[in-house]
């Protein structure tokens, strides 16, 4: 049976990611599914309204025409207050809800009475969570390459390269945290040529992170005098730790940097989790860094947003799957695979989702 599929340009500020890229579209297409783009949804993403309509969309002028043609909307961040009215019954929304932070949003969904699944709470048997790790691929990749632009003198930073060169000592990326954005640091890290250490609680994850990562990265276990000895030395510290479900653990306090040398480049990359530097408090893109003793902090809650060609088509080739599995199937059938079921949050003007009726 076909599905009518809308993708609305985001309206959330500085989001340029877009819920279906083109080839994705195609891909539903082949399917006998219809596709609906609002105009210039994809333009953040570098896909124009040419690109979809190649792919077999139809492209609508309004966001409004988007919602009244289709069954199943594919977005990317939650339904903004000018979207609560937009979504009805009929409707299937598949997106990041993050709806633990909002009442207001929470509200809206449960009065519409849209049925809505949560990117981020898609999970596998063995607990991962498929959709949130491409974003922690690309924040881990890209803390590197941020904390090495702040290492630079013009910054405020230490004045040193990344790579080092031929006859200078290295430079020395410390990351706590051996996870997806830890181990995606450490393979940026070493292979710029940094000297790096990786610290984490998992004695069993240290084992795999030294059996797939290079020689020039060692692995320490994590514990408060551990952290206290290898911050003295590095260069770029990332901050990379997650307790699921809990504030990220303070792992450096504000009486630590003063045993840093000046220049030292903090980047939280665990911000979105309240940040494991005592010092953090979150950044924007426009502003990314802010000084404290001395110490330069990167803690920008978004990262990849920075980069959104190339978010979109990671978060596409995670999300796809499931996109085509509801498509395919219809959203009852769907909901019988239990990974799907995992992301229903709302459905019929209830919450489904035990985190969200405990709290
Ligand atoms: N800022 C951004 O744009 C952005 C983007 C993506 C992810 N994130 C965040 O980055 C954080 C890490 O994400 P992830 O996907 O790598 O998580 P993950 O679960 O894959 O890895 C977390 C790691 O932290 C380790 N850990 C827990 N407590 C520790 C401790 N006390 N000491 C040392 N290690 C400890 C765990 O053993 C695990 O290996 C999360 O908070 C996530 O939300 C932020």
């Amino acid at each position: 049976m076909a599905m009518k599929i809308g993708v609305p340009k985001e309206i959330k500020a500085f989001e340029n990611r877009v819920g279906l890229s083109p080839s994705s579209v195609s891909e539903l297409v082949l399917y006998n599914h219809n596709v609906f783009v609002q105009t210039d949804a994809g333009l953040g993403s570098g896909f124009s309204n040419k690109d979809y309509l190649e792919a077999g969309a139809n492209i609508v002028n309004s966001i409004e025409d988007v919602y009244n043609n289709s069954e199943l909307i594919v977005k990317v961040k939650e339904p903004q207050e000018a979207e609560y009215n937009l979504l009805k019954q009929n409707h299937t929304l598949f997106t990041y809800l993050h709806l633990a932070s909002s009442q207001s949003l929470t509200n809206a969904l449960l009065n519409c009475g849209a049925t809505c699944i949560a990117y981020e709470t898609v999970q596998k048997s063995d607990g991962s969570l498929p959709l949130l790790l491409p974003m922690s691929e690309i924040a881990g990749r890209l803390s590197v390459i941020e904390g090495s632009k702040y290492l630079q003198k013009t910054y405020g930073g230490k004045g040193k390269l990344i790579s080092s060169v031929p006859g200078v000592a290295s430079t020395k990326v410390l990351v706590l945290g051996g996870g997806i954005v830890g181990t995606n640091a450490a393979r940026m890290a070493s292979g710029l040529g940094a000297s790096v250490t990786i610290i984490d609680n998992n004695i069993n994850r240290l084992r795999i992170l030294e059996e797939i990562l290079p020689a020039n990265v060692k692995t320490i276990y994590s514990n408060r005098n551990n952290i206290l000895k290898e911050i003295c030395w590095a260069d770029l510290i990332i901050g990379a730790v997650l307790i699921p479900g809990a504030q990220a653990p303070r792992l450096i306090r504000r009486a630590d940097l003063q045993n840093m040398e000046p220049g030292t480049v903090l980047v939280d990359v665990a911000i979105d989790q309240g940040g494991c530097f005592e010092t953090s408090k979150a950044t924007t893109h426009m502003d990314p860094i802010y000084e404290v003793d001395g110490i330069i902090h990167y803690c920008v809650a978004n990262m990849p947003g920075s980069v959104p060609r190339t978010a979109t088509e990671a978060l596409n080739n995670a999300t796809l799957p499931y996109v085509l599995e509801i498509a395919n199937k219809g959203i009852n059938e769907a909901l019988k695979n239990p990974e799907i079921l995992k992301g229903l949050n709302i459905q019929n003007g209830k919450v489904v989702l035990k985190a969200l009726i405990v709290q």
